[in-house]
């Protein structure tokens, strides 16, 4: 959508946009062709498309933004790059927490960690380069946001600075810092200001890129890890850890430099949340709740007694098994398993492929995680027994 467009969506140059919004919100299927050609009767073309397309647009981000999305103004990458309102708050909180009056959000896309500095009650000056963005930014923040190149602003000494770079390639996967864009280095070097900065990165970011100094943050929210955060500043001590975010509770977790001994399968076995893998936090996990790993680099914990963590899943071992096919194979024929959920780590399987081999049939039910353990490659018989639970750890 070009920006002459985007102002008539928003009456920001006296059209009536909201009128051609009107009609695409009454269409059930604003993508259809039809919906097309009836808003093109009453409005422009690019008027009515750029309408059909918020439309659309503001009934996908209701999964992200609730009720809320009816109100705010997207542009699809806007969308798809908008930091969780859960996710946006608790960074925000945490900000507003460590002292800050003003943040520079540089490259704030749709605007939705900007929504919630605000929320949190700090000052907002953003910055974004896409004049449509910037424009839906502005709709959404009711504050002026920059147009311009974040890496040519002028920030003031004692503004906190954000940044969440956007990825020229669109995808989230690959770590190749060229694409940053606000790029790596401006990014990285807002972590030295003396006021303190956070970059938001995607989580498959390798410790070995962390600037010395810095607190690195695995976020998960409701299961799903979902970023990395970097702080530097005033009250932030360097480290590694993660935040656990679900139902409306915060769990942190740091990593020390303990490695989890190893130990064979006992009577539980723990899947630990993502996050807390990804900052190395499973020696001090362990370490918290008596547990051993099943080997060296698996993310597998285990223990004879029941433990209560909202780091961990907690499966209680049924069987354990040499992990040979034939052998499973007969194992699943034998007790009628029809519906077979196969978890794996450190073991060269494909689950899919694995239980179209294994032939699943018959009305029970198993869930089968296989894992090296100091006994050789084991497929456990497993029954989760708990998600993870909201008790203090
Ligand atoms: C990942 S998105 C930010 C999303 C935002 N945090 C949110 O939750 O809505 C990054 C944004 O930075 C903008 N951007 C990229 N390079 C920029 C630059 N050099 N200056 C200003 N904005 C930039 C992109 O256009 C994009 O909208």
């Amino acid at each position: 959508m070009d920006l002459v467009t985007a102002r008539q969506l928003t009456g920001r140059d006296g059209s009536d946009g909201a009128a051609a919004l009107a009609a695409a919100a009454a269409e059930a299927e604003p993508d259809s062709l039809g919906a097309a050609s009836r808003l093109r009767r009453s409005f422009a073309p690019d008027l009515a498309a750029a309408a059909l397309t918020q439309v659309g647009l503001r009934r996908r981000a209701v999964t992200k933004f609730g009720d809320r999305a009816g109100e705010l103004w997207f542009t699809p990458a806007g969308l798809e790059q908008a930091t969780r309102p859960a996710v946006a708050a608790w960074r925000a909180e945490r900000i507003a927490g460590l002292g800050a009056r003003t943040v520079a959000d540089l490259g704030c896309g749709i605007g939705a960690d900007s929504l919630a500095f605000a929320a949190a009650g700090l000052g907002v000056r953003p910055v974004e380069r896409d004049p449509v963005t910037a424009l839906f930014a502005e709709q959404n923040l009711g504050v002026p946001v920059v147009v311009g190149d974040a890496e040519q602003a002028e920030l003031a000494e004692d503004w906190y600075a954000f940044c969440d770079p956007a990825r020229r390639d669109g995808s989230g996967r690959v770590w190749n810092v060229d694409q940053f864009t606000p790029s790596w280095d401006f990014a990285t070097g807002l972590l030295a200001r003396p006021a303190g900065a956070c970059l938001k990165l995607g989580p498959a970011l390798p410790h070995r890129m962390i600037p010395d100094g810095v607190a690195a943050i695995w976020v998960s929210d409701g299961g799903d890890v979902v970023e990395v955060s970097l702080w530097s500043g005033p009250g932030i001590t360097p480290g590694l850890g993660a935040v656990r975010l679900a139902e409306g509770r915060v769990e942190e977790l740091w990593a020390d430099s303990r490695r989890a001994e190893v130990g064979a399968p006992a009577a539980y076995v723990y899947e630990p949340d993502g996050a807390a893998i990804r900052c190395g936090g499973l020696g001090e996990l362990a370490a918290r709740h008596g547990l051993s790993a099943l080997a060296p680099e698996i993310a597998y914990l285990t223990g004879p007694e029941p433990v209560e963590s909202p780091w961990l899943i907690r499966f209680r071992v049924l069987e354990d098994l040499p992990w040979k096919e034939k052998l499973v194979r007969q194992w699943v024929r034998d007790h009628r398993i029809g519906t077979l959920e196969i978890k794996k780590r450190g073991i060269d399987v494909d689950p899919a492929a694995l239980r179209r081999r294994l032939k699943p049939a018959g009305s029970e039910r198993a869930t089968i995680l296989l894992t090296p353990t100091p006994a050789g490659a084991r497929c456990l018989v497993v029954e989760r027994e708990s998600d993870r639970i909201w008790h203090s750890t």
